[in-house]
């Protein structure tokens, strides 16, 4: 896994500045980005959607410590803030870029509680059971297999037994929808990661990972997104 350093220090995998320097490590690409109806027309009109069922997922007001692997662009992680505000709860987010986790705190009231930590996904500094609520929203698809599997198992790590994980991501769209055919060979060259999800469930991308716990999947948009749910 070769990488390269932020000023701060912080390793910053390959495959970020690879694929992604345009979307997420830039200062002008966070600055371009992060606008809500712009990501609502990259996620075909279904980012409220998607948000809205997270946050009614994990309930308005959420207790207990909630982690939330890497930044988002757009307004969860506010509105997440706001309902585990309401529960008296905690909030911490990790990401492998400063320049995003700075980003965030512009986005949350100054006197905000939450805690940004510039960390690696992959090899998270915290104790294990932790959190009560971990979220990892549209991650997997942006990172490479070994990452992903790594990714995922720092995020079961650090949920308390009988916690709750949300994933949010891409799902595999049936062979009839016509996003398939149409869109997501572009989308793919921008996303080259994504494709494994578009091809394949979750739990056979990352059967070791997942299979020791009960997952409930609903899908969205022909399947093109789907939001996962684990309580053990
Ligand atoms: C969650 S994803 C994108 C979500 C979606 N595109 C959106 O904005 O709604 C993007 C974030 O993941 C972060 N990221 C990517 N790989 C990471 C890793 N290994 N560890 C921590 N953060 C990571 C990036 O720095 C970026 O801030």
């Amino acid at each position: 896994m070769s990488q390269m350093n932020t000023a701060a220090g912080a390793p910053v995998p390959a495959y970020l500045e690879k694929n992604y320097w345009w979307a997420y490590v830039r200062p002008s690409a966070v600055r371009f980005w992060d606008r809500p109806w712009l990501i609502n027309l990259i996620l075909f009109g279904k980012y409220r959607t998607l948000r809205d069922k997270v946050l009614h997922e994990f309930g308005h007001a959420i207790s207990g410590k909630t982690l939330q692997i890497s930044c988002c662009y757009g307004e969860l992680t506010p509105r997440l803030f706001e309902c585990v505000k309401k529960g008296r709860g905690t909030l911490d987010v990790v990401d492998v870029l400063p320049v995003q986790l700075e980003n965030l705190k512009r986005k949350l009231p100054k006197d905000s509680s939450v805690q940004t930590f510039p960390m690696d996904a992959a090899l998270l500094d915290f104790p294990d059971a932790l959190y009560e609520q971990v979220l990892v929203f549209f991650l997997l698809h942006e990172v490479p297999q070994e990452y992903r599997e790594k990714i995922m198992r720092e995020a079961l790590r650090v949920l308390k037994p009988g916690g709750k994980i949300i994933i949010a991501d891409y799902g595999a769209p049936s062979c009839f929808h016509p996003l398939r055919y149409l869109l997501l060979p572009l989308l793919g060259r921008l996303e080259p990661t994504a494709r494994e999800l578009w091809n394949r469930e979750l739990n056979r991308i990352l059967p070791n990972e997942m299979r020791a716990h009960t997952w409930r999947k609903t899908s969205y948009f022909g399947g093109l997104y789907q939001m996962l749910v684990s309580t053990g």
